[in-house]
């Protein structure tokens, strides 16, 4: 008999028979009683352009602001929670210290970092999802999402069907916090194409203002309430037809979110709490 199966089989368990045992017992993370692996240096950066200290202090700023919007804006219960686009977990490792992992979701478009998370942070639910929605889980099943520096990043459509997903997923009264670039963003992306004029742009700023074109239409469009978009072109899992650097004025989010269900309730300009802006939006 040709049992393709059964083959397979017989060329891996000799090695699953003979693997070591867990050098350690696994239970589920706790990150006040053990706090977790960090990803080496360049990943932090890589994903959060700061490391340690910095990146930390980053995210408790805006874990704190979320909770107290939580306390004054939602259903003051506990629930099901998601880190959308979760990168390696450093919003999720400040959520854990305050709720269950098994109410966790992460979700990340990239599989190498859900596999950290899922290694680093045992027992919350770790998702790799499609560039687009739907993901696999339910209408009304959650209560609160939380996405820092992912809708500054996305194109039009991916923000927008996003949206549409989390009016999905939340229950009515659930809460939705965000952060998005605002006008602030388009004067340094015609500060970068000055310097480019001038000869005294890095990398970084090259390329930022290869994305763009005109900086005067692009505030134009701003102003007309359009979302701007510019592809940095393809890094892995984050391809630029969806991932890039993105600037969102209010009435872009008033329209979009609100026809995915949502009430603008707060809008933090960029610079007060990091160098984006931080929105509250509640589902009706
Ligand atoms: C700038 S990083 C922010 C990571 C994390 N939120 C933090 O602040 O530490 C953006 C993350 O969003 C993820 N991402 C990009 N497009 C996505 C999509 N369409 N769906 C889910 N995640 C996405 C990226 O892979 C990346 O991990």
């Amino acid at each position: 008999m040709n049992d393709p199966i059964a083959a397979d089989l017989q060329r891996v368990l000799p090695g699953l028979i003979a693997a070591p045992d867990f050098p350690y017992e696994v239970t589920a993370v706790d990150v006040v009683g053990r706090p977790p692996y960090n990803p080496p240096e360049q990943v932090q950066r890589k994903f959060v352009g700061a490391s340690y200290q910095a990146a930390y202090e980053e995210a408790a700023r805006f874990v704190t602001r979320a909770d107290l919007w939580s306390r004054t804006h939602g259903r003051g219960e506990p629930g099901p929670v998601i880190d959308f686009g979760s990168g390696w977990g450093r919003i999720s490792r400040l959520l854990l210290a305050g709720m269950s992992s098994k109410d966790l979701y992460c979700l990340d478009v990239d599989q190498a970092m859900t596999a950290t998370v899922n290694v680093s942070l045992p027992g919350v639910n770790a998702l790799t999802v499609d560039p687009y929605p739907p993901t696999v889980l339910g209408d009304r099943s959650i209560t609160r999402v939380l996405a820092f520096s992912v809708f500054s990043h996305l194109a039009e459509p991916a923000a927008a069907q996003w949206a549409q997903e989390f009016g999905r997923l939340l229950v009515p009264g659930g809460l939705a916090h965000i952060t998005v670039l605002d006008h602030v963003f388009l004067d340094q992306v015609a500060g970068c194409q000055e310097a480019v004029r001038a000869g005294t742009a890095d990398s970084f700023a090259t390329s930022l203002a290869q994305m763009f074109g005109d900086p005067q239409a692009l505030r134009q469009a701003y102003q007309a309430g359009e979302l701007v978009y510019g592809d940095p072109g393809d890094d892995g899992a984050r391809q630029g037809d969806f991932y890039g650097w993105a600037a969102a004025p209010r009435a872009w989010i008033e329209r979009v979110w609100g026809d995915a269900g949502f009430d603008l309730l707060e809008w933090v300009p960029s610079g007060e709490l990091f160098s984006q802006a931080m929105l509250c939006l509640r589902r009706r």
